[in-house]
């Protein structure tokens, strides 16, 4: 018989994992029936990216469509959800961006900014007011495939009433400002892996004996091994991930982006350091209740499932989609030449508390050891010239 909720508690400790509320276990038990009818609908063999995108994103179920708190400020003391991002740490993120945004919008002659992904709406709220504060009363849209999430951003940016729009899908033409933070290594990827130099696998999911879910792989089809090849050699042993949708969205990007750049924040590597044959069992990576590990068959449903960015294959995707490779640059990097140092220098060092409170968080997003160097943030577009504000120092587009 598949895991009971109840095994999942009894066995949790020993596997360095948090106990879980039953109520939450019981949603997770519907997941997973899901997954199950899922794996059992597709012949006994499901791709993992469909996995993935059922475990995420499945209507009322997902991880993203449900209700579970997911994002929380990073206070280590109460955390609510299972990671924390940029925005959620510090409103001088969304300061500092809000700096880039303003160049973009003056240099193009509009008014209005994108948004994918906006979680709990913290990033919109302080580029909202950033802009506010200088004068700029933009329009803010959004487009978020989470109504859970939707929810919670309309309630958060009931404020800015008349200023911010939800989307429904990608507008046919956009002139302006796009925004997408940690949105890309949220999109479900595709997993292979090296046995021969002639044997390219996919790995997918089955059932086992028990009703458990359980890896199994089948020889890559053209798709997969087109863009494995693409991106390195034959390596038996090698395991990693393709993000084939992140690419698809990056050229779609191309399609409707008239005028105007998109910036995109995540955390990932260039394709020469992606596929390191030191990094030989790939970047998939699962987050529950701020505990990361590497078993995304774990409590489906409960917990994010993530895999790196490859932003040579994301700036590539942006180039056949007939858009311009703008910068790309670490988050240090970016966060620093649109002058996150001068928005805490107007904090004063005097009031070690407050202070205290402002210097930490922008000590962990430009940090090398933290988000400071793993992060990184890749501009595209189109009728902008460069140098943009945020990678006018330390652009590395010849790494990509
Ligand atoms: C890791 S969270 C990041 C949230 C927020 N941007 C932040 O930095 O706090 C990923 C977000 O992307 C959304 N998302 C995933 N795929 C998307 C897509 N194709 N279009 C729009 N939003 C998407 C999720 O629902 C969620 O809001």
């Amino acid at each position: 018989m598949a895991q009971s909720p109840s095994d999942y508690n009894r066995t949790a400790q020993a596997r360095g994992l948090p106990a879980l509320h039953p109520d939450a276990l019981a949603h997770s038990g519907r997941v997973a029936a899901h997954l199950r009818a899922a794996v059992r609908a597709a012949g006994g063999w499901l791709p993992f990216d469909e996995f993935m995108r059922l475990a995420l994103y499945a209507p009322g179920l997902g991880y993203y469509t449900a209700g579970s708190a997911k994002l929380d400020p990073g206070d280590a003391r109460t955390p609510a959800g299972d990671f924390t991002t940029a925005p959620e740490l510090t409103p001088l993120f969304g300061q500092a961006l809000a700096r880039q945004v303003a160049q973009v919008l003056a240099a193009t002659g509009t008014d209005t900014v994108l948004e994918f992904g906006a979680g709990s709406g913290a990033l919109a709220e302080s580029v909202l007011a950033a802009l506010a504060a200088r004068g700029m009363a933009v329009r803010y849209q959004i487009l978020e495939v989470s109504a859970d999430l939707r929810q919670r951003q309309q309630a958060r940016l009931a404020p800015f009433d008349g200023q911010v729009a939800w989307l429904d899908s990608q507008p046919a033409a956009f002139e302006g400002c796009v925004l997408a933070n940690e949105v890309l290594d949220a999109m479900p990827v595709r997993l292979f892996a090296w046995h021969a130099p002639d044997r390219l696998c996919e790995r997918g999911v089955v059932l086992d004996a028990q009703e458990d879910f359980a890896w199994e792989e089948r020889p890559a089809d053209d798709t997969l091994a087109d863009a494995v090849a693409a991106r390195m050699p034959a390596l038996p042993g090698y395991a990693s991930e393709v993000n084939l949708q992140a690419e698809a969205w990056m050229r779609e990007l191309g399609g409707w982006l008239v005028r105007g750049a998109a910036l995109l924040i995540d955390y990932g590597f260039p394709q020469r350091e992606y596929y390191h044959p030191q990094r030989a069992g790939g970047t998939l990576m699962c987050h529950l209740r701020h505990h990361a590990h590497a078993d995304p068959f774990v409590a489906p449903g409960l917990q994010d499932i993530t895999a790196h960015v490859d932003f040579t294959a994301m700036a590539d995707a942006a180039l056949a989609g007939g858009l311009d490779v703008l910068g790309y640059t670490s988050q240090a990097r970016l966060l620093s030449n649109a002058g996150l140092i001068e928005l805490l220098a107007q904090h004063d060092p005097a009031q070690a508390r407050d202070y205290a409170r402002w210097a930490g968080p922008v000590h962990r997003l430009l940090s090398e050891a933290e988000m400071g160097e793993l992060f990184k943030a890749l501009a595209v577009g189109r009728g902008i010239d460069p140098p943009l504000l945020g990678f006018a120092r330390g652009d590395r587009r010849d790494a990509l």
